[in-house]
């Protein structure tokens, strides 16, 4: 359906009597949108309606509307898919911005729709716009997704014929994308965290007023919101009616859910996000266009893991998305940091080959003057000093050992101390006034500086191609500050990400099998901006299990394991000095992309035995892990977890019966084990390949002590609808139960 609307007078605001609807539907979900003028509103984000008939469609605009409040504007209160005050909205609105101190008041009108169903789901649904005020045309995509996503993009374009009094361009302050929310939706959910405890949930009530969340690190952040939540109270990770955001995007960002006394249109609340624009980066002028990040929303029905569940199958079908098995990794930070010796190295992937590594990544430290943190990032060729023959004796050892080269890069940043940083110090992002204090001794490279861009692309395709590198560890151990770029100190907030894009774009396309993990002193540029672009993450530098656990379930919200780096470290963390047995060390890396980040080569032949049965089982098990639903109980109390992945088509799962602190309860009572069929019925053993877990009591239950020594065949009602008694076990203690579906 393509409609042309032109000429738009004022008296066609009023809502239209005879509804024209679009109805997009996928995996459960609807977005119903009137196609009212000027603009038009969403009728209803949520459950799945049905096959709408067109009077149907017609009763739901009918009862969209509130009453006409006292006190207040003189008609129904509209809240449309570009919210202004034009409409009686009296929030944030759709977009902000002036021309030259003038066109502060945007009355947009829709000038053309059209839509298209998607066989396999869903649908696109796309509006423009134009707002005479300041000569803009306003275009907003909603794509909604096969999963249940719903993907909405919005651009903003000064007319390339502006005839505005003005010369000067239209300077854009905000564009957010809104959607609006019901009254039973009252309780966020969002993240926070810092360098090695990323992604720590917080919950609160909704109350009137703003719940921003904003980011100004020029990069998502170890605090990004992540997934901004917000639904029915107590919501779970099972159960409870949800909606959600996540804004693609890995510079600075803007997070909302907003609520009025007055409500929005006939709805409670608004949910929404955007970039976060700098004063005075985006001008337009005639013909010039800011894209926005594109904003995915998603509803609900099954608490957070339905949310996971529909970002899982988002990912999943991206056509970028990984499709070989994720080979075990050995990243050598941990190992050696910047000890760079080759016969040390040698020994290290030797072996990594041995106990069933597949892919060996040299991080930090290989290039020249890297000897510590202080010196040489921006200089990305091989250190002559510590590798005289460049990497190629250690390059062409780990391939022979059948395993592929990976190498760590940080290509955004500079020291001071660099050949780099001596021969262009305009080269590094900072005002004219000179850069600010540094961070990990280094700064930024000004990126929308074409000549840095150019040096990046060249540098790192030499590197790729001379080494043949598979596999690039992409860092970013800084946030941006004062991102202003030239002579007269422009912001460039968002030309720097944009660039950050180009680069890693044009970087493979030259190099197709190239893999690259976005890391920013681990996990804090974990965004589905950079994920186009990056095959996984490295989730925390964090590796201590007991803060995995939490760091793990909860980054696996948005991303499935396939794409969430999780290595196994030494037995006392590098990060918290915590001691922790093997066994859940193991067991808790087995549930993302597994590797080992620890000087391997110390091992004892007991430790190094276990290595090799844990890649052997992850390797048997990996066909589901990274296929498989995510799944996860709600348990009274912090003491326990459980959280596991269940094959697609139900015939096998995995589970960790997890003990994180002890609990004044001495035993668990049964536990439901999530996402089983009821009706079906399975097998089940416990995995004790990584060992036997240290129990907190004396013997039993009599399941589990049987199921250690053989399949023990359960009916789906005792497991996912009365539940297991679980073992007690000691505090840091993981189990791993298998199930499989009896024919
Ligand atoms: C960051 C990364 C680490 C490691 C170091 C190297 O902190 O997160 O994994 O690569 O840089 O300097």
């Amino acid at each position: 359906m393509i409609t042309d609307r032109q000429n738009q007078d004022e008296d066609s605001a009023a809502p239209h009597p005879a509804a024209r609807t679009v109805h997009l539907r996928a995996a459960g979900t609807s977005l119903l949108v009137e196609l009212t003028e000027p603009v038009p509103r969403v009728l209803h984000w949520g459950a799945d309606l049905g096959e709408l008939p067109e009077q149907d469609a017609a009763a739901l605009a009918l009862t969209a509307e509130g009453p006409v409040l006292k006190n207040a504007i003189d008609r129904p209160r509209q809240f449309t898919i570009w919210p202004t005050e034009a409409d009686g909205w009296s929030g944030t609105p759709a977009h902000q911005g002036h021309l030259a101190g003038t066109a502060t008041a945007p009355r947009p009108a829709t000038t053309a729709t059209s839509y298209q169903a998607d066989p396999a789901g869903g649908g696109e649904l796309i509006v423009a716009m134009s707002d005479c005020a300041g000569s803009l045309d306003i275009t907003v995509t909603y794509r909604l997704e096969p999963s249940g996503v719903l993907a909405v993009g919005a651009e903003i374009s000064r007319s390339a014929t502006a005839r505005d009094r003005h010369s000067e361009p239209y300077d854009l302050s905000a564009l957010t994308t809104l959607l609006p929310l019901p009254r039973r939706a009252t309780e966020i959910l969002d993240f926070t965290g810092k360098w090695s405890r990323e992604r720590s949930p917080q919950r609160r009530p909704l109350v009137h007023g703003t719940h921003s969340r904003e980011v100004r690190r020029g990069k998502s952040g170890p605090d990004s919101p992540y997934l901004l939540t917000v639904g029915v109270p107590g919501f779970g990770f099972r159960s409870g009616e949800v909606w959600a955001v996540h804004v693609a995007w890995s510079g600075d960002q803007r997070y909302l859910v907003e609520q009025l006394p007055e409500g929005a249109g006939g709805h409670a609340s608004v949910l929404g996000g955007g970039e976060l624009l700098r004063s005075g980066e985006i001008r337009l002028g005639p013909g010039d266009t800011y894209r926005a990040p594109v904003c995915h929303f998603a509803w609900s029905a099954d608490g957070l893991d339905g949310l996971a569940d529909r970002f899982h199958d988002l990912l999943r079908a991206r056509p970028g998305h990984p499709r070989t098995p994720r080979p075990v990794v050995l990243n050598s930070w941990e190992a050696v940091y910047f000890d760079h010796d080759l016969d040390r190295l040698r020994r290290l992937a030797e072996r990594a080959a041995e106990v069933g590594v597949e892919r060996f990544v040299l991080d930090d430290g290989w290039f020249t003057g890297r000897r510590s943190d202080r010196a040489g990032l921006g200089d990305w060729t091989v250190d002559a000093d510590v590798w005289p023959d460049g990497l190629f004796p250690l390059a062409d050892h780990v391939r022979e050992l059948g395993m592929e080269f990976g190498l760590w890069v940080e290509p955004e940043m500079v020291n001071p101390d660099s050949e780099l940083a001596r021969a262009h110090p305009d080269w590094i992002l900072g005002p004219t006034a000179g850069p600010g204090p540094s961070s990990r001794h280094q700064y930024v490279l000004d990126l929308a500086n074409p000549e840095v861009e150019a040096y990046l692309l060249d540098a790192l395709d030499r590197l790729v191609r001379e080494y043949g590198i598979g596999y690039l560890k992409w860092d970013h151990n800084r946030e941006l500050h004062e991102a202003v770029h030239g002579a007269d100190d422009r912001p460039v907030s968002h030309a720097q990400v944009i660039a950050l894009y180009r680069l890693l774009d044009a970087l493979r396309a030259r190099h197709p099998g190239l893999e690259i993990e976005s890391c920013a002193s681990g996990g804090g540029r974990i965004d589905l901006g950079i994920l186009a672009r990056t095959d996984r993450v490295w989730t925390s530098d964090c590796n201590d299990p007991l803060e995995r656990q939490s760091i793990q379930r909860w980054s696996g919200q948005l991303l499935p394991p396939e794409l969430l780096g999780a290595h196994v470290g030494p037995a006392a963390s590098h990060t918290t000095a915590r001691v922790a047995s093997h066994s859940f060390r193991l067991a808790t890396a087995l549930f993302g992309h597994p590797g080992i980040e620890q000087d391997i080569t110390g091992c004892t032949p007991q430790e190094l035995a276990r290595l090799t049965a844990w890649t052997a089982l992850y390797r048997e098990l990996r066909p589901l892990l990274h296929s498989g639903r995510t799944v996860r109980a709600d348990l009274p109390g912090e003491a326990t977890a459980l959280h596991g992945v269940v094959a697609r088509d139900g015939t096998a799962a995995l589970y960790a019966w997890v003990r994180l602190t002890t609990s004044p309860e001495a035993q668990s009572g049964r536990v439901p084990l999530p996402g089983l069929d009821p009706t079906a019925h399975y097998q089940l053993r416990i995995r004790t390949d990584l060992g036997h877990p240290s129990l907190h009591q004396a013997s039993g239950p009599s399941w589990f002590t049987r199921a250690q020594e053989t399949w023990l065949p359960l009916p789906g009602t005792a497991l996912t609808l009365a539940g297991l008694p679980m073992p007690t076990l000691n505090p840091e203690q993981a189990l791993l139960i298998e199930l499989r579906k009896l024919p």
